[in-house]
């Protein structure tokens, strides 16, 4: 293949063995890419490094608590000492919380739940990869956020405000590194069709009494890839949304 934009490139993946972190770890390493995948589930993490190299990619799996400070720092310095840089670290990680619940009935706990593990997950997995790149003077990382962050509604007020927390992270982390030649960014698609997404149309749809279909956005997963290839080779690009 000619023109592969990340070849020689290191890319570690939160998450990699979601949806949209697979995707996007698939997309990275045909763009010549070396990918380290982590996750909690291995098997998970197995398949995406099945399809990399079946592709011709080279991947690398672990398995790691992004929640987990100590682990992320000792995966991160492991990535670097063996790869011996990251050029890209990707949060794709998603934390299970629950959605729907009408204000008065909604825990502090279930409001905080996403909110706390988001703003935790993003901050330790930025950080390790941030101590290398700073190092280095170089490197992207990306977050992942979704239009929740500006939209009115019912029943995602705890999610909402974490995807407003996010876009806030990315935007004051990237003032902060991007004059070391760190660029931080934040992907913002619209409804990516996962299974994560899938059971959330059905409950709207189920309780507007309207098929799952009319709930459904547009998007496609396919628009993610590209949009991070995008944020990849961006220069002086700080803070995109798309
Ligand atoms: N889907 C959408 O429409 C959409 C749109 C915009 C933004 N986003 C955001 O994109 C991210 C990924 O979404 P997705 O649809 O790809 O979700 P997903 O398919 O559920 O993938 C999330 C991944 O995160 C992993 N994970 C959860 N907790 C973890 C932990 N403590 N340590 C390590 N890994 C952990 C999960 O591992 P296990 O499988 O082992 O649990 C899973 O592989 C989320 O932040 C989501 O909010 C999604």
């Amino acid at each position: 293949m000619t023109n592969r934009i990340l070849e020689n490139k290191t890319a570690l993946i939160h998450g990699a063995g979601g949806a949209i972190g697979g995707a996007v770890a698939r997309a990275f390493a045909r763009q010549g890419a070396k990918v380290f995948l982590a996750g909690r589930t291995l098997a998970k993490l197995d398949a995406v490094a099945k399809d990399v190299s079946a592709a011709g990619g080279v991947a690398e799996t672990a398995q790691v608590d992004a929640l987990d400070e100590r682990a992320v720092n000792a995966h991160a310095d492991a990535v670097a000492a063996k790869a011996g840089r990251i050029d890209i670290a990707l949060n794709a990680v998603g934390i299970r919380h629950v959605q729907g619940t009408p204000f008065a009935e909604l825990s502090l706990e279930e409001y905080a739940l996403p909110i706390t593990g988001y703003t935790r997950t993003n901050f330790i997995t930025a950080k390790a990869a941030a101590r290398h790149m700073i190092k280095a003077g170089r490197g992207v990382i990306l977050t992942l956020s979704t239009p929740g962050s500006r939209m009115a509604g019912t029943g995602f007020l705890g999610y909402g405000v974490t995807c407003a927390a996010v876009e806030a992270f990315t935007r004051i982390l990237a003032a902060e590194l991007g004059p070391g030649g760190i660029r931080v960014n934040c992907l913002v698609p619209g409804g990516i069709q996962t299974d994560l997404l899938r059971n959330y149309w059905r409950r709207i749809a189920d309780e507007q009494g309207v098929t799952w279909e009319e709930i459904r956005d547009r998007g496609d997963i396919t628009d993610v890839q590209k949009r991070k290839l995008f944020a990849d080779n961006a220069r002086r690009l700080y803070g995109l949304k798309g």
